[in-house]
């Protein structure tokens, strides 16, 4: 193994440059030199590349959102797009590829692999952490730190005119970013897709809203309800109240990482490059109760309608009180 290929895919993450870095630094060590690939998968299938040395990963530990750029790519879902995408990799020498993602991008990979017999591995990447097989994905910690804080400086302003906000975090289909940042900022109800919306049990908690009160209801954007909707039916049932609505957006993917989601993807680009080098591939790397491990490609699924029994605990014991 001379050469090996990374891109970044999907959602970008903060956490993703120290994937980057590791990658080529552990990489180097073996004497395989890496090719940093682009946009995506769209950057394999136009060939836009640029060397990594260890000189140009020096730095980007502090950085946000990935040095390699990404891309949610239509083209490598279809045949056509990953054979185009293998006469690429051929032409540029590549010996393996590493993909640092969600489950979309891993589905890409598994399939460039059986149809083309491409040596892949997998790198969990996503602020959602929303994939079986591990604990963490790279760049949720952030997220959530990012939700947080935002959340705290909103208190400031709701609290200084006794409102009510209404504030929509991300998390794609999973209410994890809104669960642990809106428990961890002390919001008064966090509405999550994992729980039924209980809208008369929401209604009552803003009716018991002391007068001279903020309250923050945190909506993950996944939820069955419309953050709006919610604001809606809450503003018709108490017109006296001023109610606003905070939609945080992509500002929650932004952000220099946390030292955890550092180390977390500084041991993941780590374990790919050793994996690699053992001559296996289909594997994508997890971390579970502390251990970095290697999961076959196919199990990383999406992993919905799961919320650790604890916070569940810490919701109902904490929320408006
Ligand atoms: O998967 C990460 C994520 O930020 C989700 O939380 C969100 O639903 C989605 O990506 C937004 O995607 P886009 O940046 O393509 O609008």
């Amino acid at each position: 193994m001379k050469r090996i290929g990374i891109l970044t895919s999907g959602g970008d993450a903060p956490g993703m440059n120290s994937c980057i870095r590791s990658i080529v630094i552990t990489a180097l060590q073996y004497q395989i030199n890496c090719i940093g690939i682009l946009n995506g998968y769209n950057g394999l299938i136009q060939r836009a590349t640029i060397e990594l040395s260890q000189k140009n990963v020096k730095h980007i530990m502090p950085l946000g959102g990935t040095i390699l750029k990404t891309s949610r790519s239509k083209d490598f879902f279809s045949y056509e797009g990953r054979q185009k995408a293998f006469e690429n990799y051929r032409a540029l020498g590549l010996d393996g590829l590493i993909v640092i993602g969600g489950d979309g991008s891993f589905r890409g990979a598994k399939a460039f692999q059986d149809e083309f017999g491409v040596a892949v591995i997998g790198i969990p990447g996503t602020i959602d952490n929303d994939l079986l097989g591990t604990d963490y994905t790279i760049g949720y910690d952030t997220a959530i730190n990012t939700a947080m804080h935002a959340l705290d400086q909103l208190r400031d302003t709701a609290q200084s005119h006794n409102r009510v906000f209404f504030v929509e975090l991300m998390g794609h289909d999973a209410g994890l970013i809104a669960i642990r940042s809106g428990l961890a900022a002390g919001a008064e109800d966090i509405h999550i897709p994992e729980i039924k919306t209980d809208i008369p049990a929401l209604l009552e908690k803003i009716r018991q809203k002391p007068i001279d009160e903020s309250m923050i209801i945190v909506v993950s954007e996944g939820d069955e309800y419309d953050t709006f909707e919610l604001a809606k039916q809450a503003k018709d049932n108490f017109p006296e109240l001023e109610i606003k609505t905070l939609i945080l957006g992509h500002l929650q993917r932004g952000g220099s990482p946390t030292a955890f989601d550092r180390l977390l993807a500084s041991r993941f680009g780590l374990a790919a490059v050793k994996t690699l080098v053992e001559g296996k591939s289909g594997l994508a790397t997890g971390i579970i109760n502390g251990q970095v491990q290697m999961i076959a490609l196919q199990k990383v699924e999406k992993h919905l309608n799961y919320v650790k029994p604890h916070l569940l605990e810490l919701m109902d014991a904490l929320c408006s009180r």
